[in-house]
């Protein structure tokens, strides 16, 4: 049986006012897939990732994402869509004047009347989920780069959301510490069943955590290739795509 999307986008001409970055891309994300989107710096990953969490608005096409149409949702349906979905940002953008807990916190009491108590276990419930047990009181000036990524994982996944995006999560880290951070994401995903898109330029990355892969192009301004990682590596004719997956002198698949 097909299963129906959970993320839908059709025919979608993605930017900034009239300056179009991306013109009439569809593709569509399935319930608990991982799906990683890839391209060269400036092809407008992040401002994909913008139009689909509904921080810019489509230039034109239609953005469906968990059975809530971004053109033409309320201000209340789209605070509720807010609920059900969680980003980490390229810098984790925590709040720096706040503790890791306090960051942690604010969806939660944005987004509910729970008290205290009840606030305080779920945030120790996320930071023991990333790893990050009894650091509350930090400040994040006090976390490596990698504990900064975790907390804002464990922030973004503070209301259990079936969707989760993330930009660019393993920039600024070692390789250590960007597969350790792709190993939760993965164990994450197979937990609960997160739906997750990432965006990334890692090709180590894209061999351990995808399942499917999509490749934006700047000159096309399009999607030039999709498929599983391996597809692309051994299958595919443009050569783009080919020298992105098979770099010289590196085996990605070791
Ligand atoms: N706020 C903005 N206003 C206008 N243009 C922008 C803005 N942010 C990014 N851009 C432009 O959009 C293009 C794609 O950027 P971006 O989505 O950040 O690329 P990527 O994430 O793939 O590196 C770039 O040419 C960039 O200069
Ligand atoms: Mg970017």
């Amino acid at each position: 049986m097909v299963q129906e999307p959970i993320i839908s986008v059709r025919s979608l001409t993605a930017g900034y006012g009239d300056v179009r970055i991306l013109e009439d891309v569809s593709f569509d994300v399935s319930p608990g897939e991982i799906l990683m989107i890839v391209g060269g710096s400036g092809c407008g990953k992040s401002t994909l990732l913008k139009h689909m969490i509904g921080q810019l608005p489509p230039i034109n096409g239609e953005i469906l994402v968990d059975g809530c149409c971004l053109n033409t949702c309320s201000t209340s349906e789209y605070h509720d869509l807010l609920k059900r979905i969680g980003v980490l940002y390229q810098g984790s953008a925590l709040l720096s004047s706040l503790t890791v807990g306090q960051n942690v916190a604010l969806p939660i009491l944005e987004h509910t009347d729970l008290p205290k108590d009840a606030v305080d276990s779920l945030v120790r419930i996320k930071l023991s989920m990333v790893y990050l047990d009894g650091s509350e009181n930090l400040l994040p000036s006090e976390l490596s780069g990698g504990m900064k990524k975790r907390a804002g994982l464990a922030r973004a996944m503070a209301l259990n959301p079936k969707i989760l995006f993330f930009d660019e999560p393993s920039a600024g880290l070692d390789p250590i510490t960007s597969s350790e951070l792709d190993r939760l994401i993965l164990q994450l995903n197979k937990i609960f069943k997160t739906t997750m898109v990432v965006v990334t330029h890692e090709l180590r990355s894209i061999f351990s955590v995808a399942q499917r892969v999509i490749v934006l192009d700047k000159e096309t301004r399009g999607i030039i290739a999709q498929g599983t990682p391996m597809d692309l590596k051994n299958n595919n004719a443009h050569p783009l795509v080919r020298d992105f997956f098979n770099p010289p002198g590196q085996d990605v698949c070791d």
